[in-house]
């Protein structure tokens, strides 16, 4: 082997090291370290009962953060995570709790979210909770959210920019995999039965 030919092997070798690096460590994916995404939570469901992060222990959890005025993004999510979990076998749904949390807690109370969560899978927990809670969950999912521009602070017919990303964690808690409003129902639908069934 002549030397330039060492010198480029070893170069290949660090540049597919550094990618291989980029790939494990999520660099330009936007969600860095897998053990740091989810994380404690104290909010109220739509039935207006207090629930933690610990109460959904046991099973998986399918994640959306919105907000029942969202005109497109929302529904389309929650809509592609219950056709999702509808061709799931009842055993393997079983093992999933599709959580909807909302980033509007002032519109969004325990009783708006009664009435939407109803649209979708019949087992969807709707969450809300004070704005500092809402924020701090939305923070340990690293969840952006915030009112759009554009209409007086007075108005309560406004629109909220969010992240929209359907997490998966564990019965553990800990993040498995994520998706978006725009993955396929049934491509979502292989990667849960990949995870939860039996
Ligand atoms: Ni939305």
């Amino acid at each position: 082997m002549r030397v330039y030919q060492v010198v480029l092997l070893a170069v290949t070798g660090i540049v597919i090291a550094a990618i291989a690096a980029f790939i494990l460590y999520g660099g330009g994916t936007g969600v860095k370290g897998v053990a740091s995404i989810g994380g404690p939570f104290a909010l109220v469901d739509h039935k207006g009962q207090p629930k933690t992060d610990k109460d959904f222990r046991g099973k998986h959890m399918l994640i959306y953060f919105g907000y029942t005025y969202c005109p497109d993004v929302c529904p389309t999510a929650l809509q592609s995570m219950t056709l999702a979990m509808n061709q799931l076998d009842p055993e393997t749904q079983k093992k999933i709790t599709p959580v909807f949390i909302t980033i509007d807690p002032k519109r969004d109370t325990a009783e708006q979210l009664n009435a939407y969560v109803e649209n979708f899978h019949p087992s969807m927990v709707g969450l809300t909770g004070t704005p500092e809670e809402i924020a701090k969950t939305a923070q340990v999912y690293r969840v952006y959210f915030g009112r759009a521009k554009g209409i007086e602070e007075e108005s309560t017919d406004y629109l909220m920019d969010h992240s929209s990303i359907v997490f998966l964690m564990n019965p553990d808690g800990e993040y498995v995999t994520h998706f978006t409003h725009a993955t396929p129902p049934e491509r979502m639908a292989e990667k849960l039965a990949k995870a939860a069934g039996s």
